[in-house]
């Protein structure tokens, strides 16, 4: 009989009577509810909690947690996401009581130390990006683009020119167009180009007086740096518009090269990628965005600025830029993860962070050239921090690139990212990061070449080992079940089809 504490919900563990806390004897007068809050905001019952014990409570979730794969336990080569090891004594640093348990409404006054760290962190990334000004608003990536591109608007808006388009590169990562639609952009992609570059001609082409911005990723979403990176800035510059580098793979050019050297007038950093901050599964991330000097007034806000009263005396304080598009995050944005992010960078310093691009980039050629025999690398044996191999050969086999990354999971590891950039046919792109050592990459090669040796019909199947195999992951997508409902005793759960199932199961099929 199996053991379901990881996956009953805590509803279905609960037993009338169970606790799992003992309050002591109350040491004040009791003071009737209704003589502190009003009648009319009572309720009338208690709240349904579930009665379980401590113990229940710990092994639900340590067991739900040992279901997933995560940073602190499998290699994690899912390209585009920089998935790397995230150190524990960032983690320890960003609880310290000093940091978490200040209240968001706290007077300036009283957070002048959580102030001059955010401060720093602006100047850092500032630095990082070869862009002075920043804001340190954005939640996520995603969201860093779409502040930027309202910074954009408001500049051209102040300017009185009408643009009205955003061109991107056909590799482009989705978020880049639904950024661009959502600030009120027309989108417009380029044509896919054979050599993975953008292609200079189909660029002019597009390039008018009614382009606001060209969304870049460089290096772009194949792993490759843009060779004519300059060139492309420059045409973008001489159309009146403006360049936004999309910063996710920031990893491979630390302290190299920066955005804004090579062109660029707007950034976002994914600090949950790049500086440790740890992610998955939609979690918390924070996405800052910098830029240049003369689209500074226009940033979300407030930016933190530091008031020089005498040498050596400062003072941090919060001031929105003049023509600000507003705020776009509560309070100071996701300081949770901009700490563990400034942890890191303060720990690396310079040299550090120049090391973490060398040793990715490093990792990624090694995987790369250890798997070019088995596998196709339509963007050629070099690459920057990650790669996309394509396992179209292997699809006349009957083997997918999903069969693959789903087998992979049987093997012991993270599957990498798989039919995205979606100009490669069967793409399975891979970014080991540089916490990785050769050891786990050569196991991982192994595993790929074993897999590649098994029955087509076997893999369909895969993975074997897992507590949901493949759910409808469309379905589970776009019409995920969040809530709970009780299970039905006289159905089986079926994990599969959340349709036939119920209660527990709805919830595996949607998370699998
Ligand atoms: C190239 C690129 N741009 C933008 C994003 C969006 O970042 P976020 O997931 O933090 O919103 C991603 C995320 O994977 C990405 O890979």
């Amino acid at each position: 009989m199996e053991n379901r504490q990881a996956v009953n919900l805590l509803q279905e563990l609960a037993v009338p009577g169970r606790r799992a806390t003992c309050f002591p004897p109350c040491d004040v007068p009791a003071v009737e509810l209704n003589s502190l809050i009003p009648q009319e905001h009572l309720s009338e019952k208690l709240p349904e909690l579930p009665e379980v014990a401590e113990g229940d409570i710990v092994r639900h979730y340590v067991s739900l947690s040992q279901r997933n794969m995560s940073v602190d336990t499998h290699f994690y080569p899912l390209g585009s996401c920089t998935m790397k090891y995230n150190p524990k004594r960032h983690e320890r640093w960003a609880n310290l009581s000093g940091l978490i348990d200040v209240h968001p409404l706290t007077d300036e006054a009283e957070m002048q130390g959580l102030l001059g760290i955010l401060y720093e962190m602006q100047e850092m990334l500032a630095e990082i990006a070869g862009l002075p000004a920043v804001s340190l608003h954005p939640a996520a990536g995603a969201h860093g683009e779409f502040a930027a591109l309202l910074t954009a608007s408001a500049y051209f808006e102040a300017k009185g020119e009408h643009r009205t388009k955003v061109i991107f590169p056909a590799s482009a990562h989705g978020t880049n167009p639904a950024s661009a639609s959502m600030a009120g952009y027309h989108c417009v992609q380029l044509k896919p180009s054979s050599t993975g570059f953008v292609n200079l001609e189909d660029l002019q082409q597009e390039l008018g007086n009614d382009v606001a911005v060209f969304m870049i990723t460089n290096p772009n979403t194949i792993g490759l740096f843009e060779k004519e990176i300059l060139e492309i800035t420059r045409m973008v510059h001489e159309a009146g518009g403006l360049v936004y580098i999309d910063g996710a793979n920031m990893n491979a050019i630390l302290g190299k090269t920066r955005p804004g050297d090579f062109g660029g007038d707007m950034m976002h950093y994914n600090i949950h990628k790049t500086f440790t901050g740890p992610h998955g599964a939609g979690g918390p991330g924070a996405g800052p965005i910098a830029v240049r000097d003369f689209l500074s007034d226009f940033l979300p806000g407030p930016v933190i600025e530091k008031v020089e009263h005498e040498p050596g005396k400062e003072s941090f304080t919060l001031k929105t830029p003049r023509y600000s598009v507003g705020r776009l995050r509560s309070f100071l944005g996701n300081i949770g993860i901009l700490l563990r992010g400034y942890f890191y960078i303060r720990t690396l310093g310079g040299k550090g962070l120049r090391q973490v691009a060398e040793h990715a980039v490093l990792n990624a050629n090694y995987l790369l050239s250890q798997l070019k025999d088995v596998l196709e690398v339509p963007g050629g044996e070099r690459c920057m921090h990650e790669f996309v191999a394509s396992a179209k050969s292997w699809k006349q086999k009957g083997i997918s690139a999903m069969d693959i990354a789903k087998r992979l999971l049987d093997y012991g590891f993270h599957a990498p990212t798989v039919y995205f950039p979606l100009v490669i046919p069967e793409a399975m792109m891979m970014e080991p990061t540089e916490t990785e050592s050769k050891q786990t990459l050569d196991h991982y090669v192994s595993a790929i070449k074993a897999i590649l040796q098994e029955d087509p019909e076997y893999l369909h199947e895969a993975p074997y080992s897992t507590p949901v195999s493949r759910p409808d992951e469309v379905k589970a997508a776009r019409n995920p079940i969040l809530a709970w409902s009780p299970c039905d005793a006289t159905k089986t759960c079926n994990a599969t089809n959340p349709e036939e199932g119920a209660g527990a199961s709805q919830t595996e099929a949607v998370s699998g």
